[in-house]
C-alpha cells in the first residue's frame, strides 16, 4: 500500500470527518466554516492512497501560564484496514516536523491511560511517559449572572478540529469556573475542559458540583523540544 503524507486542505474535511467518526467515534462538522478554516491552518496532516484518505493527525498551539508556546498533538486516526504499517508513525513525524519549525517550549499529547497502542507510538517518537495520571473533565457553557475575575486560574482559549473551547489550568476555584462560563457565554465556545491530577480530590468535587463530567483517565506525554 503506497501512502503519501501531506498537509490537509479544506477539501479533505468530509473524508477526515468520516474517519474521525469511524476511528474516534467523534463528530466533526465537515461543512462548518470553522473546521474548513482550521484545516487551512497547516497543522493537520493526511495520509492518502490513490483511492482514499486513510489517516489524519491534527494539532494546535496553546500558551502556558507564562506565555510560552505549547504544541498540542491532538487527534490521530488511521483507518482500521491501514493500521500496523507505520502510517500513524508517519503522521506523528509530520506533525512533529511542523511543531519544531516554530520552536515551541513543549510538545505534548494527552493520551488515554487505556490506549496502549497510542502510548507505544508516542514512546517510539520521542515522547516521555508522564509521571502520574490525570482526569479530563468537560462541561458545556451555560449562562452565569456576572463575570468573575478574582482568581488564580488561567483560562486558555483553544481552537481544535472538533471544538472551540476554554481550558482551565492552574488553581481551580468557583470564581475561575464562573469566569470560564462567562467567557464561554460571550463567544462561540462549545466546551470547557480541565485536566487535573487524579489525586486532586477537592478539584474533582468542585468540577462535579459545577456539572463537569469525567471523560476519562489520561496522561500528558511530552517532548521538551527546546532541548533537541
Ligand atoms: C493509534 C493509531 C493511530 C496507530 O496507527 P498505526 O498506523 O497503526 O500506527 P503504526 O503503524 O505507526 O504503529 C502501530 C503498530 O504497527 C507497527 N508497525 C509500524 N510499521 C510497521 C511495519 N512496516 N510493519 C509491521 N508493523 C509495523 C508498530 O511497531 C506498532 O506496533 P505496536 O502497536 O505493537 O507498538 C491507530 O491504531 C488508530 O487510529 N487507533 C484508533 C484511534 C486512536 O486511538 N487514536 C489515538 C488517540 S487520538
Amino acid at each position: 500500500m503506497k501512502v503519501m503524507i501531506g498537509r490537509a486542505t479544506p477539501e479533505d474535511a468530509g473524508a477526515i470527518a468520516s474517519l474521525a467518526a469511524e476511528a474516534l467515534a467523534m463528530q466533526i462538522e465537515a461543512d462548518s466554516p470553522r473546521v474548513r478554516k482550521f484545516l487551512d491552518g497547516g497543522l493537520t496532516f493526511v495520509a492518502k492512497t490513490d483511492e482514499a484518505i486513510v489517516g489524519f493527525a491534527s494539532s494546535f498551539f496553546t500558551s502556558d501560564l507564562i506565555g510560552s508556546r505549547r504544541f498540542e498533538l491532538d487527534l490521530l486516526a488511521v483507518a482500521p484496514g491501514a493500521r500496523g504499517h507505520g502510517v500513524g508513525g508517519r503522521l506523528v513525524e509530520a506533525s512533529l516536523g511542523a511543531a519544531k519549525e516554530s520552536k515551541p517550549a513543549l510538545i505534548r499529547a494527552l493520551v488515554r491511560s487505556s490506549n496502549g497502542s497510542m502510548q507505544r507510538l508516542c514512546r517510539r517518537h520521542g515522547f516521555t511517559a508522564p509521571p502520574g495520571t490525570c482526569r479530563l473533565f468537560v462541561t458545556v457553557p451555560r449562562p452565569v449572572v456576572c463575570q468573575q475575575r478574582n482568581h488564580a486560574a488561567y483560562l486558555i482559549p483553544v481552537e481544535t478540529l472538533n471544538y472551540s473551547g476554554i481550558w482551565l489550568e492552574g488553581e481551580l476555584s468557583q470564581e475561575a469556573i464562573d469566569d470560564a462560563l462567562w467567557k464561554a457565554s460571550q463567544s462561540e465556545v462549545s466546551t470547557i475542559g480541565a485536566v487535573i491530577p487524579s489525586d486532586a480530590i477537592h478539584a474533582v468535587d468542585l468540577l462535579r458540583a459545577n456539572a463537569f463530567s469525567k471523560v476519562g483517565d489520561y496522561g500528558w506525554w511530552t517532548i521538551n523540544s527546546r532541548s533537541d
